[in-house]
């Protein structure tokens, strides 16, 4: 078994390190719920998550996979951009994964954009408790393009590092963009 698991899976390890049974948490790009699903699971019965999209199809999808796996009534979809992320949401959550790009099997024309990215990130960013997440999994070139990437690095590596420490996982020598997963921990109050 391999020991570094791609962006994705590197995501689901970290996300599981920190989000507890009971916690409420947020998936702000619901695509085809996979990342839903794996959220509904860890917070459990007591928990609850909040999922963002912007697109029918996607939240459709989401709810089925959530059926399938019987964990619809931890869920609340909310079909709206997730830089409305506050309207939705009160302070106290505890992780907010982020998956940029097109919804896989979807549109590519239809993708996450630099300013609405950026302004989710930053109000998860008050969102969370001391020591809570943001997880991004961010896919660029092809048809995603550089610029929300480059746009989300330049933002990121600017916060305040006595507030929020930054971390890339980034495989130096893989080809064609291989996508690269950030985590951001919210160190103080
Ligand atoms: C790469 S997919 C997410 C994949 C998903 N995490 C999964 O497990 O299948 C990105 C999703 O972000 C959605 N999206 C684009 N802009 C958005 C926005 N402003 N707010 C919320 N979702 C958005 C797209 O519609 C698309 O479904």
């Amino acid at each position: 078994m391999r020991v570094l698991k791609n962006s994705l899976g590197i995501s689901h390890e970290v996300v599981e390190k920190v989000v507890c049974a009971g916690d409420i948490v947020v998936d702000a790009t619901a695509g085809n719920g996979n990342d839903t699903v794996f959220l509904a699971k860890l917070v459990g019965d007591s928990g609850h998550v909040y999922c963002f999209d912007i697109q029918d199809k996607a939240l459709e999808n989401t709810r089925e996979k959530l059926i399938n796996e019987n964990v619809l009534d931890r869920v609340t979809l909310i079909k709206d951009g997730h830089e409305n992320i506050d309207r939705y949401v009160e302070a106290g959550i505890k992780a907010v994964m982020f998956n940029l790009g097109y919804l896989p099997g979807g549109d590519h024309k239809i993708h996450t954009r630099p300013e609405t990215t950026i302004m989710a990130i930053q109000k998860s960013l008050e969102l969370i408790v001391p020591h809570g997440i943001v997880m991004l999994v961010i896919y660029y070139g092809g048809d995603s393009g550089f610029e929300e990437k480059d746009a989300v690095l330049e933002f990121l590596r600017e916060l305040d590092c006595r507030k929020y420490s930054v971390l890339m996982y980034h495989f130096i020598n893989q080809i064609n963009c291989p996508p690269i997963a950030i985590c951001i921990e919210r160190l103080k109050g």
